[in-house]
């Protein structure tokens, strides 16, 4: 049973333990900072060597306990170990953002198989071990908890040459539903935000020149998003005010999939 805790409006996560895989990127490190500014431990999780310089720079700005673990989610072995240094560090986890991305523009015709598996690997298999890994966690701790996967505005509409990655982002969809589904059962919120292009490192590899501002005419808001955006749909789906919403993928796209 996923319990009723007053919703309050305050967003708190006072002594909760949140992990952000993908956290030393755009997204993910706004979504750790908001999370610290809301009272949580922070594990910054990713492939990047500068886990503990982003969780340190946290941990100085917020006050809050803070770990980095550098962790590949192609790699169970990877994982399992990641699982247990943030325990060893943090003692448990109540909160999981999943947001490892990797995406590699090609036509359908044209793309490698191998390209459709590394989108496959990083952003479907890869979050799943690490939803798996954590879910599995959290049960084990009796005391439910919240994962949040970014997924894509690619779920509900085509976009040229992203083959690849809405593959491997519109699967996370149905991955969250059934998760959700199994889970709700240990107190266990499983859901997506789907954001629009997001000024990142990401959002600048795929959107460059005539496509950025063709793209940015059709979005109704007529701009890309900011991380802080992003991070707070995730915060809201982290923490107790949104204790009724499972199985959801949240959009957050300047009105772009209204077409
Ligand atoms: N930027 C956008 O326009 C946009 C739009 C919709 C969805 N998203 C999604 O948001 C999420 C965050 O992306 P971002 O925009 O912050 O980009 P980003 O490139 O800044 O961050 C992605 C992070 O994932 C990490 N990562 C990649 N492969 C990994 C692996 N094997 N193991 C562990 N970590 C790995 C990278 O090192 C990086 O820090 C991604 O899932 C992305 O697909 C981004």
């Amino acid at each position: 049973m996923i319990q009723y805790e007053k919703a309050t409006g305050d967003f708190d996560l006072t002594g909760k333990v949140a992990v952000v895989v993908g956290g030393a990127g755009g997204i993910g490190e706004a979504t750790a900072r908001m999370y610290a500014k809301k009272g949580a431990k922070v594990a910054i999780v990713d492939c990047k060597d500068n886990c503990q310089e982003v969780a340190d720079a946290i941990k100085a700005d917020f006050g809050v306990e803070t770990v980095g673990v550098k962790c590949d989610v192609t790699s169970q072995a990877s994982v399992d170990a990641m699982v247990d240094k943030v325990i060893e560090a943090l003692k448990e986890v109540n909160i999981l953002a999943a947001m490892p991305g990797f995406v590699d523009l090609y036509r359908a015709t044209d793309i490698e198989i191998e390209t459709i598996e590394k989108h496959l690997a990083i952003n479907t298999v890869g979050v799943f071990r690490v939803c798996q890994a954590v879910a599995n966690l959290m049960i084990e701790q009796g005391k439910g908890g919240k994962i949040v996967c970014i997924t894509s505005q690619a779920d509900f509409i085509a976009i040229n040459k992203h083959v690849g990655y809405t593959m491997s982002k519109a699967a996370v969809v149905g991955m969250i539903k059934v998760c959700a589904l199994e889970w709700a059962e240990y107190g266990i919120n499983v859901n997506g935000v789907a954001p629009t292009v997001v000024n990142t490192y990401m959002g600048e590899k795929a959107w460059q020149g005539k496509v950025k501002t063709d793209m940015i005419e059709k979005i109704p808001a007529h701009r890309f998003a900011e991380t802080d955006e992003i991070a707070a749909a995730v915060l809201f789906l982290s923490c107790n005010e949104s204790n009724m919403i499972t199985g959801e993928d949240l959009v957050v796209d300047g009105g772009f999939t209204i077409y």
